[in-house]
């Protein structure tokens, strides 16, 4: 399986997001060959989006001057990656309840029209990457889960959802390990335990679709 791996935590051995997704890739490598295409966003951050680039994205293909087709240029190779991936991780903290600023400027160079979601003739919109299994790995300091203090605070999620969807990402899976930060040790551990958990399953479950498919 080719896939895509994507962190974006600026920590690096103390990072949790980093971690779990090792210990995915680590069972996930366990069930089938992978082959790892590994961006390291706090390495090699995106631009951010100027105002340049804000025209050239949207000025059609055909009309684009060579200045144009350069600033585009490092967004076409990240989006060349992804659409030549077979499966996409994700791995991220949260931060003030949403997704990472490195992350953010990633999906600002990856959402582009024409080439990773089209218009039909019907108009409507087809987003490119719904061959692509994917999963989000994000990391909280707080407890988030349904019943608890900070549920209602989630934009982080949502976020999610919607810019991948909009680009064909039907049905992610998430896993999100909570509270790591703002709770107490034995909290922290059983919140690391269940999301190892449920990597697990998510490992077994890709190995099963990839079995199938065969
Ligand atoms: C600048 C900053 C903002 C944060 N904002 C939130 C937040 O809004 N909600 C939350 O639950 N945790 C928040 N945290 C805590 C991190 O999400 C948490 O420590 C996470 O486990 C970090 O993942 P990492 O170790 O992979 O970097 C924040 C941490 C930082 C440094």
């Amino acid at each position: 399986m080719k896939l895509m791996h994507v962190d974006a935590s600026p920590k690096r051995e103390r990072s949790s997001s980093r971690a779990l997704a090792r210990y995915f890739l680590d069972r996930l490598g366990e069930h089938m060959p992978l082959e790892i295409d590994y961006l390291d966003l706090a390495l090699v951050p995106p631009p951010h989006v100027t105002e340049a680039f804000a025209i050239a994205t949207y000025t059609p293909e055909e009309n684009r001057t060579q200045a144009m087709r350069d600033i585009l240029a490092p967004s076409d190779a990240l989006c060349r990656r992804l659409l030549a991936a077979d499966a996409l991780l994700f791995a991220m903290p949260m931060y003030n309840f949403s997704i990472p600023s490195a992350f953010k400027a990633f999906i600002d160079q990856i959402v582009r029209t024409n080439v990773t979601y089209k218009v039909g003739p019907d108009g409507r919109y087809v987003g490119q990457l719904a061959r692509q299994k994917t999963l989000f790995i994000t990391t909280r300091g707080a407890d988030l889960r349904p019943g608890a203090a900070f549920e209602s605070y989630d934009a982080l999620t949502p976020s999610l959802s919607a810019a991948f969807g909009f680009i064909g990402v039907a049905n992610p899976w998430f896993v999100d390990a909570q509270p790591l930060q703002f709770a107490d040790q034995e909290a922290r551990d059983a919140a690391l335990r269940r999301a190892r958990t449920e990597l697990d399953s998510v490992a077994s479950a890709w190995a099963n679709e990839e079995s199938v498919a065969a």
